[in-house]
């Protein structure tokens, strides 16, 4: 399963991905491509330290978002990527882009949805006085953090918690869940019937 991953800043949960392929803990799945909307950004050098292809489509070079998305979907194709994974990537993705690849684009977002989607969503939970928080990998549709939950990771929030400190302990969790989520996904573990996603024993 080829690995296609977009990413637009600092690329932790790409670092936890990268670690995991190399350590052989990402099953059949093999990061082929890293591509950044942003130029520069420091998850591009981490996938030039692990020996990944890193890309450069800037989407502020585009006329539109459709004209983004093709060239994006483009060098995707062109490495025959069979999963796209989106690590700290902030733009939506339209509906030709999804159908492209379809059940085949996953997203990881530091809530537990349907809570807190959006930007700042440690800092959304601890002013609602939320006293769990977590993160969620989801596949993703046109909507902003709205696909089908495949699986989830809670922290408790601590009295003393500020957003940095809560937002820190929940990316730990990011980092454990979505390597673990993507063998899966290699392993065809994950079985989906319409919003309900099981995770069960190896398919033939
Ligand atoms: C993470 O909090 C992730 O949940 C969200 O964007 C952030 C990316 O961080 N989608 P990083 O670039 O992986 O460090």
């Amino acid at each position: 399963m080829r690995l296609g991953l977009l990413v637009s800043g600092s690329g932790s949960n790409l670092q936890a991905i990268l670690d995991a392929a190399r350590e052989g803990r990402l099953g059949g799945a093999l990061p082929t491509v890293v591509i950044s909307n942003v130029p520069g950004v420091r998850a591009l050098e981490r996938a030039r330290d692990a020996g990944v292809e890193a890309l450069e489509i800037d989407h502020r070079a585009f006329a539109s978002r459709p004209a983004f998305d093709a060239a994006l979907q483009d060098a995707l194709r062109a490495r025959a990527v069979d999963l796209v994974v989106l690590a700290g990537f902030m733009r939506l993705l339209t509906g030709d882009f999804l159908a492209a690849f379809p059940g085949r684009v996953i997203n990881i977002h530091p809530s537990l949805l349907p809570a807190f989607p959006g930007l700042h969503a440690p800092r959304q939970a601890l002013d609602y006085g939320a006293r769990i928080a977590g993160c969620t990998v989801h596949f993703v549709d046109e909507g902003t953090d709205t696909g089908a939950i495949i699986a989830q990771a809670s922290v408790e929030v601590r009295d003393d918690d500020d957003e940095e400190a809560l937002a820190a302990r929940i990316l730990a969790e990011e980092h454990r869940l979505y390597p673990q989520v993507i063998r899966q996904l290699a392993e065809r573990r994950i079985e989906r019937a319409g919003r309900r996603v099981r995770i069960g024993v190896r398919r033939a």
